[in-house]
């Protein structure tokens, strides 16, 4: 076994201590790349769920009583470890998952960030004091951390989803319960370990991997004491979550998918937008809610633009994320592969043309090379399906009208990319586009100081910015009369 992987802890953690689960269950996480067995990780039971539970709501009031400051000096002390730990924490997350070594260490870094930034948010939970309008009395609004929550974290980003969610949770006082990916609990693992070094007390964080999340969910949600959800996953999923929510309406965050985007027109920096283009494409390898999902591109230029990027797709090099040079590691897994397949060859089939890749790469691991796709007709499923994997359908439009049609046909509304030098037009789509985000004239949105969300069947509520702390605040009004 890699001594990266061996160190890492493997058990659950619940009130401060990594433990076995309930009668010694584990399960195998796997390498995509070679598609060796990494290790064993403790499979969490109902009862854990349980005891994780009872020790969150045990550590809440002292939680909440901690001073700010505090709060906030735990979360900078972890991000000073992260970013000591980077490569060791990078190398784990591209065994676990796939992505390239220069993805996995720009991921420790922009997860590190958001305990940066919440570090600096504990200290800003405000309220106010204003004179009632009658002029008797005053209203006092104060902010309170809404209690227990939990955080279900997807595979993809395995550790910037969790601290996106852990460090407004702690900046808040918010205790919780951590439910990582089934693909990559490891690199969560790492991070509880690291977080009890800084000095996150008892209960306010358990962690609980687990082969089956409704065995570890349901127990906890049931719970009425637990009073805050935030899921990142897939709209189906969150759907199903919003349901359980339900009898205790629990406040609920909800990340879900996306089906980005990528408009350029034909007054674009045509370099900046394929920069762009390769940049939002291939984050994470296309894994990603915000990855380009299809390309939308003026009719006289869209030629052009496609030889362009075929070129940089094409001259990319694919391969096991640890060795060097290597830009597209793996799919997380053979179901991912075949989804991607599936919908290139829908795509194909209706007329489309690969000018690169197109075809899976055969072998151990799971990897498929960049692909670009010309003449996409509109009945292509890739054009309305997440296809989280590194495959650029190109179709084209023929006026603004057409563009911002073509790009709001969809039930999703998490990002659209823009590229254009007209301001005007910038504005006009600006706000016509119905997404919770647009990129101008970059390829990438994800910042931990903006807040991230969507709209429609992208879900709800934000992470990240000012904003991604009210995610885990109640507002509480005093009314005080005075005579
Ligand atoms: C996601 O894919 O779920 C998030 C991506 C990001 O934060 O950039």
């Amino acid at each position: 076994m890699n001594a990266l992987i061996e160190q890492a802890p493997k058990q659950l953690y619940l009130d401060g201590r990594f433990v076995d689960a309930t009668d010694g269950p584990s399960f195998g996480v796997d390498d995509p790349g070679s598609e060796q067995r990494l290790c064993d990780v403790a499979d969490g039971q109902s009862a854990d769920a349980q005891r994780a539970v009872e020790a969150a709501v045990r550590a809440q009031p002292d939680w909440a009583r901690t001073p700010p400051r505090q709060r906030g000096e735990i979360l900078r002390r972890a991000w000073e470890l992260m970013t000591e730990r980077a490569e060791d924490l990078a190398a784990v997350m591209t065994m676990e998952m796939g992505k390239s070594l220069t993805e996995s260490r720009a991921e420790v870094a922009y997860a590190a960030e958001f305990f940066r930034w919440f570090a600096e948010e504990a200290v800003r939970i405000d309220g106010r004091y204003t004179r009632s309008p009658a002029g008797g009395g005053r209203t006092i609004v104060t902010k309170q951390a809404v209690g227990p929550c939990l955080l279900i974290t997807p595979w993809n980003f395995p550790l910037a989803m969790g601290t996106r969610k852990i460090g407004p949770a702690v900046a808040a006082g918010c205790t919780m319960i951590v439910k990582p990916a089934q693909l990559t609990p490891i690199s969560m693992l790492s991070l509880t370990s690291l977080l009890a070094e800084a000095g996150l007390p008892p209960g306010v964080l358990n962690v609980l991997p687990s082969t089956s999340a409704s065995r570890v969910v349901e127990p906890v949600l049931g719970d009425e004491r637990v009073r805050k959800l935030s899921f990142t996953g897939s709209t189906e999923v969150g759907r199903e979550l919003v349901r359980q929510c339900a009898p205790n309406l629990q406040r609920m965050s909800m990340e879900l998918g996306g089906n980005a985007p990528f408009l350029v027109f034909s007054d674009a920096d045509l370099d900046a937008a394929v920069r762009g283009a390769v940049t939002a494409k291939l984050r994470n390898n296309g894994e990603s809610c915000v990855a380009a999902n299809r390309f939308h591109v003026a009719e006289p230029v869209a030629e052009e633009f496609t030889r362009r990027l075929t070129e940089e797709l094409g001259s990319l090099r694919v391969g096991h994320g640890l060795e060097d040079g290597v830009s597209v590691g793996p799919l997380v897994s053979i179901e991912q592969r075949d989804k991607v397949v599936e919908l290139v060859a829908d795509a194909t089939d209706r007329g489309a043309r690969a000018t690169t890749g197109g075809s899976t790469i055969e072998g151990t691991g799971f990897f498929y090379p960049p692909t670009v796709l010309a003449d996409v007709p509109p009945q292509a499923r890739i054009l309305r399906e997440e296809v989280f994997g590194p495959v650029a359908p190109v179709t084209t439009f023929r006026d603004e009208e057409d563009a911002l049609r073509q790009a709001n046909d969809t039930e999703f509304g998490l990002v659209a990319y823009l590229y254009t030098r007209d301001l005007e037009r910038a504005v006009r789509l600006g706000e016509g586009l119905r997404t919770g985000m647009v990129g101008l004239n970059t390829g990438l949105v994800s910042n931990p100081a903006a807040p991230f969300g969507g709209v429609k069947a992208s879900g709800f509520g934000r992470e990240g910015g000012a904003e991604g702390i009210e995610e885990y605040l109640d507002t509480r009004y005093l009314a005080v009369a005075l005579s």
